[in-house]
């Protein structure tokens, strides 16, 4: 009972909850890299595309930096006030195979696949967290809500940008 009490006053910041907070920062730090990473990705392919058409592109990307940027310190932030610590540049691994730059910098569709993956494995790895939290940690659980959102406009946008090349027969 004594147990039940401490859980409820002090919510996942409380002694007893320490297992599903460390579980819970191993999956905030997952999802701090993903942002990190995404960063790196949307700025190199931001800045790669040439032709026309890449503008569009280009600017979308841009400003996704920021957000996105804005997202991993949203996470970095969470995962210190859970008592972790955001990790270094040392353990960092890289995923995004799917976002090298194209082999010819007029391959926009390639650079629209790419944006709707990452997107999409964002999408899938919060509503993880979010599930997760449930019941445990209604903060972090808001937080990565409103991220969420986030992601799904941008993989929408992407879509977007999709259909019309498909549209061409150019996708
Ligand atoms: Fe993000
Ligand atoms: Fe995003």
């Amino acid at each position: 009972m004594a147990d039940t009490t401490t859980t409820i006053r002090h919510g996942i910041l409380g002694e007893g909850m320490r297992e599903d907070r460390d579980h819970l920062i191993e999956m905030l730090t997952k999802a701090y890299w993903m942002e990190v990473e995404t960063v790196m990705s949307y700025l190199a392919n931001s800045i790669n595309p040439e032709g026309v058409r890449a503008q569009e592109i280009i600017e979308s990307l841009e400003q996704d930096v920021q957000e996105e940027l804005g997202h991993a310190r949203q996470y970095g932030e969470r995962i210190k006030e859970l008592y972790g610590v955001v990790p270094g540049s040392l353990d960092f691994n890289a995923e995004q195979s799917y976002l090298q730059p194209p082999d010819d910098q007029v391959d926009i569709v390639h650079v629209i696949k790419g944006v709707i993956e990452a997107e999409s494995g964002a999408i899938e790895h919060y509503n993880q967290i979010i599930e997760y939290c449930e019941g445990k940690d209604p903060v972090t659980q808001d937080m990565v809500i409103a991220i969420l959102h986030d992601e799904e406009g941008h993989r929408r946008l992407f879509e977007g940008f999709l259909r019309e090349y498909q549209a061409e027969g150019l996708a």
